[in-house]
């Protein structure tokens, strides 16, 4: 028999963005001697010149909590009408309960569906594809999505290919019911024949069915530099080409571009392949916060608006990549002015 049910066609927006940085600054100098680097290297190679990095006593889940507050304010809800709760992460250190039922505990949301994505930098883009189409089909109202790293507690300072890049903070947003389609179709996918270019070793890639799991030391996260960097530029420019023309929408109506903040040469090379035009402004939170992988989105979405307060309401390309590797995206329109 088949269900009596009729698909709702409820469109969905991001409704507001928060965001939380802790407050150490570490700049390059702090780190180049162990990795025999200087600040100017890093600043050609990559772009950053300071980052964030958590207290000892601040876990990813305070973090979220504290972005999670802001965006919640912002978008003019009280935290009882969130129904669901996607926390992407890939530093929150248990694999059971998740890290959304923290959220959930410390905001005091009662009942709502939570539920962690695994994507890493990717993640916070298939959190919002999720949540618009829970939204779209009926199956959700008010959807927070947040990115949160913490993953200063998963880096080897000695090591030359990551220890500058990397670095801590958490954003969320609040999407929620709209009157127009706020959030385009949400391309996802991934090259797995590249799954071990960017991994937390020696974890699970030592791990084998009966493993003396003792044996297994703390994870640090490690990656192949060149690679990912070459793949990013080649694959994830095409990537970003098929979102805009799923959306229906050209280049020119492109307002602003927010990619995951890897690295700022990447950033200048898909917005050329792209042949995204002068017009549009192109995120660069990079250069002050590093690579925060699932939270390097939404961090940099709440930068922009603060600088161009304009771009409230205004049509934005975003693209997660990393580990796996995978990728997502989609055209957003930025939220409206914050009512708080
Ligand atoms: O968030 C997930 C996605 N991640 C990414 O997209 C990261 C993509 N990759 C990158 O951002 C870059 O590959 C890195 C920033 C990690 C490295 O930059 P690179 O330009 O690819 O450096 P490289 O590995 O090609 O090395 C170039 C040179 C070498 O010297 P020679 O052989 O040319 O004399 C390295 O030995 O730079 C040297 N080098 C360094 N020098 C100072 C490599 N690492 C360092 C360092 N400091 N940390």
């Amino acid at each position: 028999m088949t269900l009596k049910f009729t698909i709702p066609t409820q469109n969905a927006r991001i409704l507001a963005v928060g965001a939380y940085r802790p407050p150490r600054v570490v700049p390059n100098s702090e780190l180049v001697e162990r990795i025999d680097s200087s600040d100017e290297w890093i600043q050609q190679r990559t772009g950053i010149q300071t980052r964030h990095w958590a207290a000892a006593d601040e876990s990813v889940a305070d973090m979220a909590v504290k972005a999670s507050r802001i965006a919640i304010s912002r978008a003019g809800i009280n935290p009882q009408e969130i129904d669901t709760i996607i926390f992407a992460t890939i530093t929150y250190p248990y694999q059971t309960p998740s890290a959304s039922t923290e959220v959930a505990k410390q905001l005091e949301i009662k009942g709502a569906a939570a539920f962690d994505v695994g994507a890493a930098c990717a993640g916070f883009s298939y959190g919002l594809g999720l949540a618009n189409d829970m939204i779209r089909s009926g199956s959700a109202k008010y959807v927070l999505v947040i990115g949160a790293e913490k993953i200063s507690d998963f880096l080897d300072l000695d090591d030359r290919a990551t220890s500058f890049i990397f670095a801590d903070g958490a954003g969320a947003v609040v999407v929620g019911p709209s009157d127009s389609v706020g959030i385009g179709p949400t391309t996802m996918g991934s090259d797995v024949e590249n799954r071990d270019a960017i991994a937390m070793v020696p974890s699970w890639i030592d791990y084998k069915p009966g493993s003396d799991l003792t044996d297994l030391a703390w994870p640090v996260i490690h990656q192949e530099g060149q690679k990912v960097f070459r793949w990013a530029v080649y694959e994830v420019a095409k990537v970003g080409k098929e979102i805009i023309a799923k959306s229906g929408l050209t280049p020119a109506d492109i307002a602003a571009f927010i990619p995951h903040q890897a690295n700022e040469r990447i950033i200048d090379s898909l917005t050329k392949s792209m042949e995204l035009p002068d017009t549009v402004i192109v995120a660069r939170d990079i250069r002050t916060t590093g690579n925060t992988s699932a939270a390097s989105i939404p961090l940099a979405m709440d930068a922009l608006l603060a600088q161009h307060p304009d771009l409230h309401g205004k049509n934005a390309l975003l693209i997660g990549f990393g580990a796996g590797l995978v990728y997502a995206g989609q055209v957003v329109e930025l939220p409206p002015l914050p009512k708080n």
